[in-house]
């Protein structure tokens, strides 16, 4: 099975969204970590693969501008549909996050990946995905990451996986990052099934 636009449409199409194993009726653990960003509720935020996140609207009604990205044309369209007029406040980008963003996507603050860069498993993809990172988040803004742990869960969603550690993280971001705050979270899955996440903040210094 490949991450192609079509495999994640399906699986869009065909589960209901408190039975995606990645669903939260609450953004509670990214929160820990966005809420150490002084004042982030007025800065831009990009969300890669945003899926139908309930992080969105929560990020949304807090006041922040989004950059709402997803390789599945329909987790966009049901995004869309369920913010109605509060999604006019956000840009959409439905690509590849591997592929460059164009020159016409503005530099953010902040940049939030929950559950999307591990689904990258080629090296040329991964190094496309944190290109785009350095191209688009400003200097002096922050890299939050929700990823599975190596080594903690082999599949997801069909697919195969590439966990991260914190120094792997720290590593491909590069050295004009430096880490602010990091913890391990255990998912507990819709169907009761745990997996390990490692989630991080990292601040761009240079
Ligand atoms: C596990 S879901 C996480 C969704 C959302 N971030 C959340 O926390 O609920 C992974 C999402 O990433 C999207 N995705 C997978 N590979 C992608 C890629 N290469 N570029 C952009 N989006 C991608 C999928 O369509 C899906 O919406």
């Amino acid at each position: 099975m490949a991450s192609t636009s079509e495999h994640w449409n399906n699986i869009y199409q065909d589960t209901e969204e408190c039975r995606l194993g990645w669903y939260e009726d609450h953004p509670s653990t990214t929160l820990e970590l966005l809420n150490q960003i002084p004042g982030w509720e007025n800065t831009t935020i990009f969300l890669p693969g945003a899926g139908t996140s309930l992080l969105v609207d929560y990020l949304l009604d807090a006041g922040a501008r989004l950059v709402l990205n997803d390789l599945s044309s329909v987790a966009l369209r049901l995004l869309k549909e369920r913010l109605g007029d509060r999604g006019v406040r956000a840009e959409w980008i439905c690509q590849n996050i591997a592929y460059p963003l164009g020159a016409s996507v503005a530099e953010v603050d902040i940049w939030i990946d929950r559950a999307v860069l591990h689904f990258l498993t080629d090296e040329h993809d991964i190094g496309g995905c944190f290109r785009n990172i350095r191209t688009k988040l400003k200097v002096g803004g922050h890299a939050l990451f929700a990823e599975f742990l190596p080594n903690g869960v082999s599949r997801c969603a069909d697919l195969e996986l590439h966990g991260y550690s914190l120094e792997e993280l720290l590593e491909r971001l590069g050295e004009d990052f430096e880490p602010v705050d990091h913890f391990e979270h255990t998912y507990i899955g819709p169907d009761g099934e745990s997996r390990p996440y490692i989630y991080s903040l990292f601040k761009r210094v240079a």
